[in-house]
């Protein structure tokens, strides 16, 4: 699998919502190699401080070369990403890590919750560009409330998707969690379902998914230090036992792969 450490430059950032940035950087040889569920390490600042690189997701690709990041800003690394100037260059390492496995038969349904929307638009696409995937998937959002829902959802839309919403004061679709529509839709075993956000929701949905007889991948966030499998710093606990390096051996998972428990 290809990897690159690339200066890239910021060609457009968005504030998609109070605290929610979308970077579009003109990185090709990254975007080709790109897999959804994949993501990159930036680096947040010239200088060494920070001094770790921050993953984030990959949002979305374009056969252009281009390469988005959606994130929220919850500390001195991401601040420092949403003041980027467009023109600036930033540091890409990527794509790393184990993406979602597209099964070819039977039906998807994605749901992202939170900033875990993020690497579903780049499913999305992948899904709606090739034929051999069949229907279309199904999309479940949910976030905090409208204004960090709604300006995320045309996206899909634009791929010819219906989205279902959900958000936790109830200002955009249905008022409570993504887990009560994924419930009210009655999917069986002929689904995978695709799943990222907070653990707690990716808990739920494992639980339902397996009470149903439903194959379920999810996509772990860990702290990383180094990205690459060689810190040990992204540890997540197997069901067997053990360990398995979220950034070498995930983000991706097979829901029942994990432990749930802690
Ligand atoms: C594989 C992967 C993909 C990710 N994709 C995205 C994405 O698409 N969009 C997005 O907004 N964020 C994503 N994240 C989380 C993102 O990396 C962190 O929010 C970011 O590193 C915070 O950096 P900071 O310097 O701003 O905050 P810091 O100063 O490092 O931390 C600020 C606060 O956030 C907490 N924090 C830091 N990292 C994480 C984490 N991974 N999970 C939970 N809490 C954390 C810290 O404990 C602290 O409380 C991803 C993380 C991983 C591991
Ligand atoms: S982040 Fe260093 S081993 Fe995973």
């Amino acid at each position: 699998m290809s990897q690159f450490q690339k200066k890239v430059e910021l060609v457009r950032s968005e504030v998609i919502a109070r605290d929610v940035v979308r970077l579009t950087l003109n990185a090709p040889e990254i975007a080709a190699a790109a897999m959804p569920g994949q993501f990159v390490m930036i680096q947040t600042a010239p200088g060494k401080d920070p001094l770790l690189r921050r993953p984030f997701s990959i949002h979305q690709t374009s056969s252009e070369g281009y390469l988005q990041i959606l994130f929220k800003v919850v500390g001195r690394g991401t601040q420092l990403l949403a003041q980027c100037r467009v023109g600036e260059k930033l540091s890409l390492l990527g794509p790393l890590g184990k993406g979602f496995v597209l099964c070819e038969r039977g039906n998807a349904c994605l749901v992202g919750g939170g900033m875990g929307i993020a690497p579903m638009l780049f499913l999305a696409s992948r899904f709606q560009q090739q034929a051999r995937y069949g229907a279309a998937p199904k999309v479940i959002l949910g976030a905090r409330n409208r204004e960090e829902l709604v300006p995320l959802i045309s996206d899909f839309q634009n791929l010819g998707l219906e989205v279902l919403a959900a958000t936790d004061d109830g200002s955009f679709g249905h008022h409570g969690l993504v887990t009560d529509v994924l419930k009210k839709m009655n999917i069986g075993p002929d689904f995978t379902v695709y799943s990222c956000g907070p653990r707690p929701m990716m808990a739920a949905i494992h639980h339902l998914c397996l009470k149903e007889n439903i194959h379920c991948q999810v996509s772990v966030e860990t702290v990383m230090a180094c990205g690459m499998g060689a810190c040990l710093g992204c540890a997540v606990p197997l069901k067997a036992g053990g360990y398995a390096h979220a950034c070498s051996d995930g983000p991706v998972f097979e829901a029942g792969e994990l432990l749930w428990s802690l």
